[in-house]
């Protein structure tokens, strides 16, 4: 094979498995990376192009579709993830085009369906690299990429200048951010990075993680500062018990574990409890885990708090998995609403008197987050808000509602401390900028 042409090939296979199999990102990115062998830089690449794809699939079919004479079949072979994939290199990626322009026809030669439109992919992918470019700013990429249903949403929940940032911050690449053990300042100078006003210290994406310095001997895990902030929100959990019912992969265990909880990790699935074990141990960390359904889960015993991270649209999250841009639905909302509000009353059983329940989660619908808790509330008369503070925790004003939720939004961004980063020059400040939308609720029971 010639090179670069494996990563192209199993990038076009995870683009056709999301948009045209419904599968998710991470799942085959997964199984295409191992059966194609990549490894390092062609995983990277393979992954930055698929996830390309997934973000301006909108952008990237007009300018297509707009040379065709007439419309392709789309859903069928591998030939349209094929022009996608070439076209998001030439527009997006600035890769060279002889590179991008005779890789994807090679590919289309060596995929049976495709085959007999070689030349129509090297005729149409040379015209995007040489008008392309051209016509690509007069789109409305936030119109086009976002899919309908989503953006009136948020145009229902924020307005529609905030919904519009929202839909921008979510077609950005995301930075790296990572939550330390101790000492972040010294992790931030030896990475690179910045140490951000919540905590966490953050890099400009790229490079392999595992072989990053400190990976291998647990020093820290990634984590996006706006999802490290529901856990610092328990205040201090030293020599607490705490149940996190919603684990895996773990994240908020580390965090509590690292401040001293005692914690019992529970999650749905087993092999994700595994995959929890497995994060906790690169740690040295330690948790009690338990593999059940957190709805029905009754151990006979309380805790002094309760962390309840649901499973949710992770609208939130687009920035790193924007596969939901092409996978979620509406319909989607309604039904996990329905499974957050059995998992809330279940949690609220768990908890102590005088104890915390934290309710959070990476969807930015108020159905999932604000609406959901004040049916709780309506529910369970026992629970009061216990308002979130400005400064809490490095928490911006702007990021809370005005009962005292968190509440971020993708355009938000942590303060970086003075140093390295903010020394950057403005292209490289750009790429630290933005953070998941995550929503927190922090109520206590009473009685
Ligand atoms: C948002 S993720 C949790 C992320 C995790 N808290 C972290 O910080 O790394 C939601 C998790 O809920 C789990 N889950 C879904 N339904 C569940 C249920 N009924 N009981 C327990 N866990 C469930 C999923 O397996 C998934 O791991």
């Amino acid at each position: 094979m010639p090179p670069g042409l494996a990563a192209r090939e199993a990038a076009v296979r995870v683009i056709a498995a999301v948009l045209n199999e419904g599968r998710s990102f991470e799942a085959a990115a997964a199984k295409q990376f191992e059966d194609y062998g990549l490894e390092g830089r062609d995983r990277g690449l393979a992954r930055l192009i698929a996830a390309t794809v997934l973000r301006r699939q909108g952008e990237l079919e007009a300018i297509l579709d707009s040379y065709l004479q007439k419309p392709l079949q789309k859903q069928k072979s591998l030939l349209w993830p094929i022009l996608l994939a070439g076209a998001a290199q030439l527009l997006f990626l600035q890769m060279p085009p002889h590179a991008a322009v005779g890789l994807a026809v090679d590919q289309a030669r060596r995929d049976r369906q495709a085959a007999h439109f070689n030349k129509l992919v090297n005729a149409l992918l040379r015209r995007v690299s040489r008008e392309g470019a051209e016509a690509l700013p007069a789109l409305d990429g936030v119109a086009l990429n976002i899919p309908q249903w989503l953006m009136t949403r948020w145009r229902e929940n924020y307005g529609a200048d905030t919904a519009r940032k929202i839909g921008a911050a979510s077609l950005a690449e995301a930075p790296l951010d990572i939550s330390v053990k101790s000492d972040p300042q010294a992790w931030a100078e030896k990475l690179g990075g910045t140490v951000l006003a919540t905590g966490s210290v953050r890099l400009a994406a790229g490079g392999r993680i595992e072989d990053m310095p400190g990976f291998s001997e647990g020093a820290w895990w990634v984590q996006d500062a706006a999802a490290a902030l529901p856990a610092k929100l328990m205040g201090d959990v030293r020599g607490k018990s705490i149940v996190d019912l919603c684990a895996a992969p773990g994240g908020k265990t580390a965090q509590l574990v690292s401040a001293g909880a005692e914690v019992t990790a529970l999650d749905l699935s087993p092999q994700r409890i595994e995959r929890l074990q497995q994060n906790l141990a690169r740690l040295g960390l330690s948790a009690e885990t338990v593999a059940a359904d957190a709805g029905e889960w009754a151990p006979e015993r309380t805790f002094d708090g309760v962390l309840l991270d649901v499973p949710c649209t992770a609208t939130g999250t687009i920035r790193r998995h924007p596969d939901i841009l092409r996978l979620k639905r509406l319909e989607d909302i309604a039904a996990l609403a329905e499974i957050q509000s059995r998992l809330l009353d279940q949690a609220a059983k768990l908890v102590a008197p005088g104890g915390m329940l934290l309710y959070c989660t990476c969807s930015l619908d108020a159905e999932e987050g604000e609406r959901q808790v004040a049916r709780f509330r309506e529910r369970n008369a026992q629970f009061r808000l216990a308002p979130i503070k400005a400064g809490e925790s490095g928490v911006a004003a702007e990021w809370l509602t005005a009962r005292g939720e968190l509440r971020t939004l993708p355009f938000h961004t942590p303060s970086l401390t003075p140093g390295h980063a903010t020394e950057l020059p403005t292209g490289e400040q750009d790429k630290l900028v933005g953070m998941d939308g995550f929503y927190a609720a922090r109520l206590v029971r009473q009685s």
